[in-house]
């Protein structure tokens, strides 16, 4: 989709982070927004901080049930008639061993994102093929693309956005649709990821905390070494622009993929690395 200006986006974890940055790069586009996330507080701030004449519509969304993701469709659709770029972008860290992730942990984790990717993608996608333009950006995580240790649910949850937009993809090809569709997945990034708990259900506290406190001091000096949001999402209009599938936003982590690759072809065991080398 060459053309930006005047179109609509809808961006799902979009009061912070990676979500909030690409709502500023459409809105730069000339695009009308929705932003949606689960935090009421931060989604004002984001829409009170939006430069003027930006025309937006804000609209508090737990993406992991289905039935939010289809009042944000329809919402979207009474407010501006139209939606053209979908991105299916909330997402939620914990982290441990896989066999002592708690099962609610598992559960928040796979629900808000895979289900919550799977709900945008079988909400907004006939709407997108019904209008014959649109595009679909599902951020996933390199973690969809390796195995990281004491991330498994982190890790399940977004190799199963990779295949689920793989699979979009192909499907949108053959049905002959003009529908794009684009992966995103990055290596770290500067958010507050690390602090996902604070919009555990139950809160921070509930079913054995998400992420271990040292663990969560690792990964938030990690971010801090990361992208800034405003790269990932300027990747992001780029990839919507020239409807290229995959976005991988840190080059210099490619050869853990192609790595992982030659591994299986070769019947070789897994690398554990969990940073590029
Ligand atoms: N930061 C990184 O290093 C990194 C790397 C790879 C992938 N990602 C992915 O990028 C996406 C954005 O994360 P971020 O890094 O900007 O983190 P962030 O915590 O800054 O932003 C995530 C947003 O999602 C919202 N959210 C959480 N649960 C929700 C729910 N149930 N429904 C709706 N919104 C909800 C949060 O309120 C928050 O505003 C996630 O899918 C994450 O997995 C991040």
């Amino acid at each position: 989709m060459e053309e930006l200006s005047g179109k609509v986006a809808v961006v799902t974890g979009a009061a912070s982070g990676i979500g909030l940055a690409m709502v500023h790069a459409f809105a730069a586009e000339g695009m009308r927004v929705v932003l949606a996330d689960i935090e009421a507080e931060a989604l004002d701030k984001a829409v009170a901080d939006l430069p003027a004449g930006v025309e937006a519509l804000s609209m508090v969304t737990d993406v992991s049930k289905s039935e939010e993701v289809d009042r944000l469709r329809d919402a979207a659709l009474e407010r501006f008639g139209a939606v053209h770029v979908v991105c299916n972008n909330a997402g939620v860290s914990s982290g441990g061993k896989s066999w002592e992730q708690s099962v609610e942990d598992w559960a928040w984790v796979l629900g808000v994102n895979l289900w919550g990717v799977i709900h945008g993608v079988r909400a907004f996608t006939p709407l997108l093929i019904e209008q014959g333009e649109g595009h679909i950006v599902n951020t996933a995580s390199m973690a969809g693309l390796t195995s990281p240790p004491y991330m498994g649910a982190y890790n399940v949850s977004k190799h199963g956005v990779v295949t689920l937009s793989e699979t979009l993809f192909g499907e949108l090809q053959v049905e002959g649709s003009a529908v794009g569709v684009s992966v995103l997945c990055p290596g770290w990034v500067n958010t507050r990821i690390h602090e996902a708990d604070r919009n555990r259900p139950g809160g921070a506290d509930a079913g054995g905390g998400a992420m271990e406190a040292g663990m969560r001091d690792v990964v938030a000096g990690l971010l801090a070494t990361g992208l800034q949001p405003t790269d990932v999402a300027d990747l992001v209009v780029d990839a919507v622009k020239q409807r290229r599938f995959y976005i991988l936003s840190h080059p210099e982590w490619k050869p853990m993929i192609s790595g992982r690759v030659e591994r299986i072809v070769a019947e070789q065991d897994p690398a554990i690395g969990m940073l590029p080398n």
